[in-house]
């Protein structure tokens, strides 16, 4: 009797109770994830490297094209690698044909948007390999929506 009368084993097992009820208790159920609204796949067309620039992932809807050896392809869901914030964020909306080929996505492998498109004439024989590899793995994992061609103006 005396025991029960103990604040000191009414707090002991205040204690246990707490810590059996937070083992046992199902864990809150986290909240469902927010449906990310999917964009409409593009119709193939032809993109100039100024039209190219519009899609670097900085527009409401944050769609990103990128062109790698003369193909557009819709990078949108690499934008952990090509949006605003990615370490590749310079290839949105460009043509990273150059970038790609060296390995490097330093701004000095971008064209001009106003200018002629980059001829690649002069990458060695490796670089040239290094770019195609990079379009087969683009070919592979990215919707092909278009075609780089020369600007109009
Ligand atoms: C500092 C050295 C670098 C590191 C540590 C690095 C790391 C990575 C990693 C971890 C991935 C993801 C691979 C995957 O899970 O699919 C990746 C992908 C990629 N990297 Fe790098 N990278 C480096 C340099 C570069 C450079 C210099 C370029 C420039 C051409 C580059 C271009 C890319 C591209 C285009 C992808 C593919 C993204 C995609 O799947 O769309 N990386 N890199």
């Amino acid at each position: 009797m005396s025991q029960l009368a103990n604040p000191v084993n009414w707090i002991l097992a205040a204690v246990l109770g707490y810590i059996s009820y937070s083992y046992f208790a199902p864990s809150a159920t986290p909240p469902p994830p927010t449906p990310r609204p999917k964009l409409p796949t593009l119709v193939f067309r032809e993109y100039t490297p100024k039209e190219l620039s519009e899609f670097d992932g900085r527009t409401p809807d944050a769609r990103i094209l990128m062109a790698v050896n003369g193909k557009v392809f819709d990078v949108t869901r690499g934008k952990q690698f090509y949006g605003p914030d990615g370490p590749y964020g310079n290839f949105a909306g460009r043509d990273a044909s150059r970038g790609l080929a060296m390995n490097s996505f330093d701004k000095s492998m971008l064209a001009p948007l106003d200018g002629p498109i980059d001829k690649l004439e002069d990458l060695k024989e490796d670089e040239r390999s290094s770019l195609e590899d990079w379009e087969v793995l683009f070919d592979g994992k990215y919707q092909l929506v278009g075609k780089l061609i020369e600007n109009k103006d």
